[in-house]
């Protein structure tokens, strides 16, 4: 086999690896068993506007899937804010990307967690975090205070398993798409994104 080829599914299952012994320790927070796809990644990280100069926020990076495609995107890594609540990822993070903000915290409390970036007004939000281990009305909650920090019109979007929005519409509130169905992603990732005005 092709050196090349061999370091990089070595680096691969590494990743694999490093994100299951994420599950064992926190098997609600980590959500699924299997990094994210790339191919989903990339589809994730499409909904960014590299012409905004807005920064992008990331939510549950873990080993940096979606990280990586966010900043292939176009997004330089200062331009990038990225909670994590896993203190082990966090450290795996901050030394694999270079210049990301990455803040070791929970996205639940956007108040404390983002408390040096109070006024920041984001491009969007792309979010991983595992929205069905949490209440409805959190995961309403965490989206109004996303929604809050976006220009109108502008998106967040969640990766989940679920056929069903993991968040109720609320069409006085906020829009729900359906943005895309990812067969390539173990398992097959549902896309949804939710904007206001
Ligand atoms: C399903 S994994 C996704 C990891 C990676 N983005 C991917 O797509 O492969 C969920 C991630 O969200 C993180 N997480 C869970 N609850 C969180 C919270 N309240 N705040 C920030 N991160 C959280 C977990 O530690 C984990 O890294």
């Amino acid at each position: 086999m092709e050196l090349r080829l061999k370091e990089r599914l070595g680096r691969k299952f590494d990743e694999e690896l490093r994100f299951f012994k994420g599950w064992i320790d926190g098997p609600k927070q980590v959500g699924a068993i299997l990094p994210t796809s790339s191919v989903t990644a990339r589809r994730m990280a499409s909904v960014i506007d590299p012409a905004s100069g807005l920064p992008v926020l990331e939510l549950g990076p873990g080993t940096g899937i979606i990280t990586k495609a966010i900043l292939k995107r176009g997004i330089a890594p200062q331009n990038l804010v990225s909670i994590e609540y896993s203190t082990p990822f966090y450290h795996h993070l901050t030394r694999s990307f270079l210049g990301v903000n990455f803040i070791n915290g929970d996205a639940f409390d956007l108040d404390a967690t983002l408390a040096s970036l109070k006024d920041t007004r984001f491009d969007c939000v792309i979010s991983a975090i595992p929205l069905l281990s949490f209440p409805m009305e959190r995961r309403i909650a965490l989206l109004e205070d996303l929604l809050d920090r976006l220009p109108p019109g502008r998106p967040v979007i969640q990766i989940t398993y679920s056929p069903v929005s993991p968040i109720v519409a609320n069409p006085d509130r906020y829009r729900i798409k359906h943005y895309d169905f990812v067969m390539r992603n173990i398992p097959p990732a549902q896309l949804w994104t939710y904007s206001r005005g």
